[in-house]
């Protein structure tokens, strides 16, 4: 066989959106944690990188902790992890710190952990390693974990594609209103856009809905929308 090949063996099982996030117990940049419950409560952005010092890698921490202050006052916490060790991920986040400026960020401290996962025992339970891609490197995977410590997203980008942040945290804040409001966020949603209500689940309410005076707007009766003021929306997710 080719050694470039995959077999049923490389290939490991990954939660599937709506599980319990797995646990684990990991050695990070700012200690040991236990995941998912030292977080419970709060959302979590579990996310892996393929290495340390390299500059996809870097162009991307830089920006995740830049914008650390911005997830946290959406009740959001960070987490990052790469098959390395913590020496390498000490001696690369101090070289952020010292001696990169990318993008007119410079002088960027990563203030949240950095999991250390050399066995690759977190990336194999969270399926972080795609053999197609890489054995020995996680791809670009990102797990969004609710209060409650179910996964309620998943997005993974390959190598050499720098996640898009803006996508992350437009996500984070949609999620977040469809569970505190009862709705859908249609494509490209953002606060302010109008959302979906709940489709009608009966011929009668499928009437009504088409007939109906409320604030709805109807393209047809599975398809109503209707209008939700963005500061209400930022004011109920938003910390002060
Ligand atoms: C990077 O972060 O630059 C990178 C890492 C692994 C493969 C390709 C690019």
């Amino acid at each position: 066989m080719n050694t470039l090949e995959t077999t049923p063996q490389d290939t490991f099982a990954m939660p599937r959106i709506g599980d319990k996030a797995p646990e684990f117990t990991a050695v990070t940049t700012q200690g040991n944690i236990n995941y998912p419950s030292d977080y419970k409560g709060k959302w979590s952005i579990l996310f892996s990188h393929p290495a340390d010092f390299t500059p996809v890698c870097t162009s991307e921490f830089m920006t995740f902790a830049h914008l650390e202050e911005k997830f946290a006052k959406a009740n959001c916490s960070l987490i990052g992890l790469s098959i390395d060790g913590l020496y390498s991920h000490i001696a690369w986040l101090r070289t952020i710190k010292d001696k990169i400026e990318f993008n007119g960020m410079k002088n960027i401290e990563v203030k949240f952990p950095l999991i250390e996962d050399i066995s690759m025992e977190v990336a194999k339970k969270y399926g972080m390693i795609q053999p197609g891609e890489s054995k020995t490197q996680a791809v670009r995977a990102v797990f969004f974990v609710d209060p409650n410590e179910t996964v309620r997203a998943i997005i993974y980008y390959p190598l050499s594609l720098g996640r898009n942040f803006d996508e992350l945290y437009r996500a984070l804040i949609a999620m977040q209103t469809s569970d505190k409001f009862n709705v859908a966020t249609p494509a490209d949603w953002n606060p302010g856009d109008d959302v979906i209500v709940s489709p009608a689940g009966s011929c009668g309410v499928a009437e009504e809905r088409m007939t109906s005076t409320e604030d709805l707007d109807c393209k047809d009766w599975f398809f109503c929308t209707k209008k939700l003021d963005k500061d209400l929306v930022l004011d109920a997710i938003l910390k002060k």
